[in-house]
Parts: structure tokens; C-alpha cells; sequence
């Protein structure tokens, strides 16, 4: 792929949504902003690691003084009591109907900022600068925004996509070995779902994968990285999957359900490790997920054990567990109940693979089988 910038152009509800991938990508912005100024939303370490790039996108897309609100990053953003703050800030700031709205963070700022963009005055005009790897190669794209209430994870959202989606790699030189780690649970899932090329390329660079992931300090960034690895490669062919299914399935009637691989146990210990001691990341949850259902499905001879193995190597060289501590039955249950992905008529519906590169997205799986593969239960 050459170096140039890449752009997708998708087109959600009638509404068009343009993903750029390129070095230059944030200096786009001024494209989608229709009545500047906008007002910025940025996850306070992202403005702290990267000030000059930030100023000099706010700098390029309007010579107005820019109004600018940081905030925490991470999961515990995306509560109630943080959209509240938000809502006061757009008032304070007297955000209009024709504004726009800027977020730049990972996938936690982006839900967030991607929900009060959606419900502040019936709706404004929202652009995305993502900065995790996760937040680009999924989070940003296909419009979902997200909030976790009532002990759950993601059940108040909204569909509300991104006018503009500028994703840079270059912010990624800052990301902690754990951030790199989900994010690569997005990436293998998004190729396993819908790129078996992308899926081999990966599989091929386990060895320097694991080099790079298996041994950092989780906590720490990992010198040289980006230089490491093809990661523009692999974040636009995995934009172009995503791009894809949302195109084809924006409200997630059929093929879009195929992004929820790994994501309906996932979520659930998600929930039920952030009640414990020990939470586990998105991108560690969506792993064990991921881990889970190909082993039911090998085991059921729905896919093959050597694709099944194939993922779990992958997952593991990239430092992601592929199991964990089960929860009580009787909570596994209440959680997985409570899964937005639930229908009330046809119960819960479950993501098997089929092969790399081929998902079936009505499956059924019993709680029993899922504790089959997880570890005994932790004391706690
Ligand atoms: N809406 C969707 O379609 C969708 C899809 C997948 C995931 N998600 C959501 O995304 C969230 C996870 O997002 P995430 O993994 O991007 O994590 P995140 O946004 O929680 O960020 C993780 C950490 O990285 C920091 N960070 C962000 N950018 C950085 C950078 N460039 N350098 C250094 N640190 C940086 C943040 O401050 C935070 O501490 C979850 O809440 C998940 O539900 C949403």
C-alpha cells in the first residue's frame, strides 16, 4: 500500500461518513466542520503528550479562539455523571444546532463525546480524531456511541457517525503496551470477521508481534513500534473491513452482528471483573471472548481446530489472554441477559466462526459450555 493518505467513504442512514488514514490526516478537519468554529473534547493525555499536533489541527481548521475541554480517558469516562459535565460545558460554552462537535481520544471518548453529540440539541455535527489503535480500527467507525449504566456496559447509545473520522498513526508512538494489546484484539477480530489475508499477514508476523508485545512493561510505551511493524497496512485494511459491514448494515440488522465476535462474553466479564479486583481491559475481555467461542466452535466441528489454534496463538503472541476466572453461573447469566445485543423474541444470539474470514451470526450457546472454557472460578 503506498504512503499516501487513504480515504473511505461510507454512507450510514442516508448520512455520509469519511474515514482518512494518513500522516496529515487531522489537518482534514476544517472539510467537515460546515460552521466553524467547533468545540473540542480531547482525553487530557492525548493533549498532554501530543500538544503541537493538537494546536496545530484547532490551529488549521479555524483562526477563532478555540474552545477546548479535557477530560479523563479510559472506561470510567463514559458515565452519566461525566455526560452531565459535558452537557453543562456545551451550555456554558453555548453550543448551537449547527456546531460541531470534535473528539479526539480513544474508543471511551469517542462513545461518550459520540452520544452527547448525538442528543445535544436533538443532534449536532460530530467529527472523530481517534488515537488508540482500537479507536481506529473500530470504535471510530460506523457510528455507535455508548455509555455504561446500571452495571452494564454499552446499554445506552445511540447511532449518531462521524461527519469526519481522522486517524493519524502517529499519536499511536505514545500508547502503553496495554492500549497496543486491545488494540490488537480489535484488529485480529476485525480480520478473522471479514479479511483472511489480513488475518495470514498477521499470523505471519507473530514472532515479531510477540517480540514487541509479549515482554513490554504494560504500563510503559514501546520504543519504536510504529517503526516496528506495518501498522498503516494493517489499521486501513482493517477500516475497510469495518467500513464495510457498516455500509452494508448501519442499524445491525444481519452482517454487522458479525463485529460482536468475542464481544458477548467479552462484555460480560468486562462488567463482572470491574466489580472485582481485578477489571479486565476491553480489548483483554473481547480476547477471552474471542478464545471462548473458538473453542466451542472447534469443538462442535464447526470450525476447524487448526483455525481455532491459529487465533489463539495469535492472541497469546500479542501478550491477550485467552482465558479466565469464571464468574458464578447465576451472575454469568444476569449479565449476559442484560446484553444489548439480546432480542426479546429470539433470546440472546451468539457469533461462531465458521473459518478465518467467515462468521455465523445467529449461533446459540448455553452459559454451561462457556464455563467449560473458562478457568475455576477465583476466591476473590
Ligand atoms: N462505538 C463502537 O463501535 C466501539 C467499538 C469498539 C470499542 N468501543 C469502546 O471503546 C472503548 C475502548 O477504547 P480504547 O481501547 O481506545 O481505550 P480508551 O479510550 O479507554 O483509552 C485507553 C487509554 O489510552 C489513553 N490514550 C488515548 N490515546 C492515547 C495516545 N495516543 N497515547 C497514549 N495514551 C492514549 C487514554 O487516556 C486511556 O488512558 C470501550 O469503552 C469500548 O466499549 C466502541
Amino acid at each position: 500500500m503506498p504512503e499516501q493518505s487513504m480515504i473511505i467513504e461510507m454512507m450510514l442512514d442516508g448520512n455520509p461518513s469519511t474515514y482518512v488514514l494518513g500522516p496529515l490526516a487531522g489537518l482534514e478537519l476544517g472539510n467537515f466542520v460546515p460552521a466553524p468554529p467547533p468545540v473540542y473534547i480531547i482525553d487530557q493525555v492525548v493533549a498532554q503528550l501530543h500538544p503541537d499536533w493538537i494546536q496545530q489541527i484547532q490551529n488549521n481548521c479555524t483562526d477563532a479562539k478555540q474552545n477546548t475541554l479535557l477530560v479523563p480517558g479510559g472506561e470510567s469516562l463514559k458515565t452519566m455523571a461525566h455526560l452531565e459535565k459535558i452537557y453543562q460545558w456545551l451550555g456554558d460554552q453555548a453550543v448551537a444546532r449547527d456546531a460541531t462537535i470534535v473528539a479526539v481520544g480513544g474508543g471511551s471518548v469517542l462513545d461518550l463525546v459520540g452520544f452527547a453529540a448525538s442528543t445535544w440539541r436533538r443532534g449536532v455535527n460530530f467529527v472523530s480524531i481517534p488515537t488508540t489503535l482500537l479507536a481506529m480500527v473500530d470504535a471510530a467507525l460506523g457510528g455507535k456511541t455508548a455509555i455504561n449504566t446500571a452495571g452494564l456496559k454499552n446499554p445506552v447509545g445511540s447511532f449518531h457517525p462521524a461527519r469526519g473520522i481522522l486517524a493519524d498513526v502517529g499519536f499511536l508512538s505514545t500508547l502503553t503496551c496495554n492500549d497496543w494489546r486491545d488494540g490488537m484484539a480489535e484488529l485480529i477480530k476485525t480480520a478473522i470477521i471479514g479479511d483472511e489475508r489480513l488475518f495470514a499477514h498477521l499470523y505471519a508476523f507473530r514472532a515479531d508481534l510477540a517480540k514487541v508485545l509479549g515482554p513490554s512493561p504494560a504500563e510503559e510505551p514501546i520504543p519504536g513500534i510504529l517503526g516496528a511493524l506495518p501498522w498503516r497496512q494493517w489499521v486501513g485494511r482493517a477500516a475497510s473491513v469495518k467500513a464495510s459491514l457498516v455500509n452494508r448494515d448501519f442499524k445491525e440488522a444481519g452482517a454487522r452482528k458479525a463485529l460482536n465476535l468475542g464481544h458477548t462474553l467479552g462484555h460480560a466479564l468486562e462488567a463482572y471483573s470491574h466489580e472485582h479486583s481485578h477489571p479486565l481491559s476491553h480489548g483483554q475481555a473481547v480476547s477471552i471472548g474471542m478464545a471462548v467461542v473458538f473453542r466451542i466452535a472447534a469443538e462442535r466441528n464447526f470450525c476447524s481446530l487448526s483455525h481455532a489454534l491459529q487465533v489463539l496463538e495469535l492472541l497469546e503472541a500479542c501478550g491477550l489472554p485467552i482465558t479466565w476466572p469464571a464468574p458464578p453461573l447465576d451472575r454469568l447469566e444476569i449479565l449476559l441477559a442484560g446484553d444489548k445485543k439480546t432480542s426479546a423474541r429470539e433470546g440472546l444470539s451468539w457469533v461462531l466462526p465458521e473459518r478465518i474470514g467467515k462468521v455465523n451470526v445467529h449461533a446459540k450457546v448455553a452459559s454451561k459450555e462457556l464455563l467449560r472454557w473458562l478457568d475455576a472460578p477465583a476466591a476473590d
